[in-house]
């Protein structure tokens, strides 16, 4: 038996959407006989005790708001048995028996111990702007990130062909590319640098090799995990080897994580919102709220956490299929 209270954090990265979420669980708890927590700065808040409770009026204006009005942290407290004593005691001092957890693959790895040895039902909703977690399509998040890099790169576009450049340009994604190659495909870069594919530099190499003099500019997308090199690493070995080029690097960094939310997020993350009320109101314990064919699924947190979600070979292979540069391996694919 539930004893109907719910404390809501966020933690890790923040991500546009977030706030959606968080008003999502706030008002569909409410409107199902919940008391609801807020719990601020994510799991170190939840140690201190830093909880509150939210009436439906706290969450008004928040959904078209960037960044997470419960503010976010990563703990490494929370990594150790005793924080996570800590936390729970918290929890029983507010009577608070269901925690909803909007983060990334470091905060379930926490949400699932942390569900399997205390009586706490933990429930997360998938919110990092990396689109990186195994069992669902989406992620809170990533639709806005990858419009603030097509809206980056677009005007770094005007800049290179002004001036027959190559561009590096880094974007964020830990060690997943999607961002990366969405972004790619968005912005007719010439070539996307994943970290989920080996021989990149080769790549690279191949492109700049048989750039058409005419061409006035190749913008390389590089995704930050990528084992052969960030963006600055990169571009120092091709400088040394094509000399001629005039080469930039942009790193576009934390403007990822900020902004408005796309509509998609807000929709997206209110569904995820609803979903994780529901699931509590049916007993669910440690499972993450997906995505998938536009509806929300339940994956097991311990599958989340263990499995990994790549990107197949071939949606690179067709996307190098629309590039001025086609590799050679690429060439003839849609036979
Ligand atoms: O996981 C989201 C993310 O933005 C990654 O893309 C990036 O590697 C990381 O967080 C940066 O974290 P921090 O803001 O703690 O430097």
């Amino acid at each position: 038996m539930i004893n109907r209270k719910i404390g809501v954090l966020t933690s890790g990265g923040d991500a546009p959407g977030m706030n959606a979420a968080i008003r999502a669980v706030t008002r569909a708890g409410i409107n199902n006989g919940f008391e609801v927590f807020g719990i601020r700065q994510g799991y170190k808040g939840l140690m201190e005790g830093d909880i509150f409770k939210l009436r439906s009026e706290d969450v008004s204006g928040i959904i078209q708001t960037g960044g997470t009005f419960l503010q976010t942290a990563r703990s490494n407290e929370f990594r150790t048995i005793e924080g996570r004593k800590l936390a729970h005691e918290q929890l029983q001092k507010y009577n608070i028996d269901s925690l909803v957890v909007i983060g990334g693959d470091g905060s379930f790895t926490g949400a699932n111990l942390f569900s399997v040895e205390t009586n706490i039902n933990v429930i997360g909703i998938p919110g990092t702007i990396d689109n990186d977690l195994y069992g669902t399509d989406y992620t809170i998040g990533y639709d806005t990130a990858l419009n603030t890099v097509v809206q980056a790169v677009d005007k770094i576009r005007d800049t290179a062909n002004s001036h027959n450049r190559v561009f590096f340009v880094e974007v964020m994604g830990r060690e997943a590319g999607f961002i990366a190659i969405n972004s790619c495909i968005a912005c007719g870069a010439e070539v996307a640098v994943i970290p989920e594919e080996q021989g990149q530099l080769d790549k690279v190499r191949d492109c700049l090799s048989t750039r058409d003099y005419k061409k006035k500019s190749t913008i390389i997308l590089v995704a930050e995990g990528t084992e052969e090199g960030n963006a600055m690493e990169l571009s120092e070995k091709i400088k040394v080897e094509f000399p001629k080029l005039e080469i930039r690097i942009s790193i576009l960094g934390h403007m990822q994580r900020g902004g408005t939310p796309s509509a998609k997020d807000r929709i997206v993350a209110s569904f995820m919102g609803i979903a994780a009320v529901e699931a509590l109101l049916d007993n669910q314990k440690s499972i993450m709220i997906g995505w998938q064919n536009e509806q929300p699924v339940h994956v097991p947190l311990n599958k989340v956490i263990k499995m990994h979600k790549g990107i197949p070979h071939d949606y690179l292979l067709r996307a190098e299929s629309i590039s001025t540069f086609i590799p050679a391996e690429t060439k003839n694919i849609l036979k």
